[in-house]
């Protein structure tokens, strides 16, 4: 390897030993009798110190020549002293240069000039180079990572559903169309219908990390068509509350292991990001309806809130309730996909939350209806058809416990966790309405 260590695993006990580091150039600094060179890697960044007697001729002219962002790797000695500005540098023994960067720069990694965020998700590569972004990742791989340890810690089994199919299952958002052989098919939206036929079988509580895709066809900043899915089902459950704490435990563990394992990227976005303590707020939908209108927003009962509404109610919850966190539930019948169970004493409204992070929904859930004649009668109420349902229904003939779940849309979660203006940050490659490359 061109590399023993990262520029941050350069500690004093290697003070006097050789090294190999190796990265792109960030900085050079030419004073005539010692020449300075910067190297950046994922963890940071290396000064390589060049003075006249000190290091090969060869290496003391190829310095200055560098351009910024080639690819180098050097072996030399470290030098801890007060008079580098990180404390340490490293005297150069050999210096390879792996890979030459083009000049101009399609846009500059130390971020002092602004670029758009086309031109940075046009050259993603690059844009990744700048500490701040790839702190984003950084993150992101590690939410993963908690999401996993806690389904894993809960007992959960993980699944992997289709992303082919057949139906529709969310109302609203628009399918893919594609041909599959001599039938039409479509991209998932939701693994919905899966992840439940799956609480049939008996593997009791299940998860899904997997991409959905939706046609939206408007551009806002946030909605993507194709977008990561966290998904879970658990069979047995008596109501929709029990999921609810389920999603609760999920996010706190999720955001407070973030605190704790990503101190240093959090820092990089000068992003304090405060401690999760659950129980949650729980807001009825009527209650949300209250607040809007005391506000000075009108929502019929039955519309589902909008976006402005959304706002308008996470701006009063942070504000008056010191709330970023909270679940919307109760909420009418009609604003729900067919799947979702209604009160049997109040059918009008069903069992059905979202879950609200700074004013953006990040998660809808809920307790699902498993006795299949009434099943089969809400998908009639939404103007379905049965009988294309018919390999989704034929799970719950044949012995369904009572279930629910939810869907947790992972960029929607990061994005509103570092509170960040665009969910296109925090996806490497998106996918929007007019983007399919890179
Ligand atoms: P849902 O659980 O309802 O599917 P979602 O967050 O996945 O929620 P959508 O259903 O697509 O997203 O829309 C949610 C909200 O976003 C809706 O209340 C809708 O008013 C709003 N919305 C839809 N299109 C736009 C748009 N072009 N610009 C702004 N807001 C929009
Ligand atoms: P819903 O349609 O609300 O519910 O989607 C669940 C969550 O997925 C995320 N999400 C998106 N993220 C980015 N871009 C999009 N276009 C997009 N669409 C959805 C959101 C949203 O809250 N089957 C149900 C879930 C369930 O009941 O288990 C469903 O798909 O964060």
């Amino acid at each position: 390897m061109y590399r023993t260590h990262y520029s941050s695993q350069i500690t004093e006990e290697l003070n006097g030993q050789r090294v190999k580091v190796a990265g792109w150039v960030w900085e050079v600094k030419d004073l005539g009798g010692i020449k300075f060179l910067w190297i950046r890697d994922r963890e940071g960044i290396v000064q390589i110190t060049a003075p006249k007697k000190k290091v090969d001729p060869e290496i003391f002219r190829l310095i200055p020549k560098l351009n910024s962002e080639d690819v180098i790797a050097v072996e030399g000695i470290v030098n801890f002293t007060p008079k580098a500005k990180l404390g340490f540098e490293i005297l150069p023994e050999k210096l390879d240069v792996l890979s030459r960067a083009q000049s101009p720069l399609p846009l500059d990694p130390t971020g002092k000039v602004k670029a758009e965020l086309d031109t940075r998700l046009d050259n993603r590569f690059m844009d990744v180079r700048r500490p701040e972004v790839m702190a984003i990742f950084k993150i992101r791989s590690s939410l993963f990572n908690a999401v996993r340890n806690f389904f894993h810690s809960e007992g959960f089994v993980e699944i992997h559903t289709p992303k082919i199919i057949a139906t529709a299952t969310e109302g609203g958002t628009e399918l893919f169309p594609m041909k599959y052989f001599e039938k039409d098919a479509f991209l998932a939206q939701s693994p919905q219908l899966y992840k439940q036929i799956m609480m049939a079988s008996g593997l009791d509580r299940v998860y899904e990390i997997a991409p959905i895709f939706r046609a939206e066809e408007h551009n806002t900043t946030r909605h993507l068509n194709e977008a990561w899915s966290i998904d879970a089902e658990i069979a047995f459950i008596e109501n929709e509350e029990e999921v609810m704490e389920l999603l609760e435990r999920l996010v706190a563990h999720t955001v407070n292991y973030i605190r704790e394992h990503n101190e240093k990227e959090l820092q990089t976005l000068g992003f304090e990001l405060e401690e999760v303590k659950i129980p949650f707020r729980r807001v009825t939908y009527d209650d949300a309806l209250e607040i809007l209108a005391d506000l000075g927003k009108e929502i019929p009962w039955g519309e589902d809130i909008d976006t402005e509404g959304e706002r308008l109610l996470g701006k009063y919850m942070l504000e008056n309730e010191n709330a970023p966190l909270y679940f919307l539930y109760r909420y009418p019948s009609e604003a729900k996909p067919f799947y979702i169970m209604k009160y049997d004493t109040k059918p009008e409204i069903c069992r059905a939350f979202d879950f609200e992070y700074r004013g953006v929904e990040i998660t809808s859930g809920g307790q699902r209806e498993h006795r299949v004649d009434v099943l089969v009668e809400q998908i009639r109420e939404k103007g379905l058809n049965p009988e294309s349902f018919e390999f989704y229904l034929k799970a719950f003939r044949y012995g369904m416990p009572p279930h629910g779940g939810f869907g947790l849309g992972a960029e929607r979660l990061i994005k509103q966790m570092l509170d960040l203006n665009n969910i296109r940050e925090v996806i490497l490659f998106p996918r929007d309405r007019r983007r399919l490359t890179p």
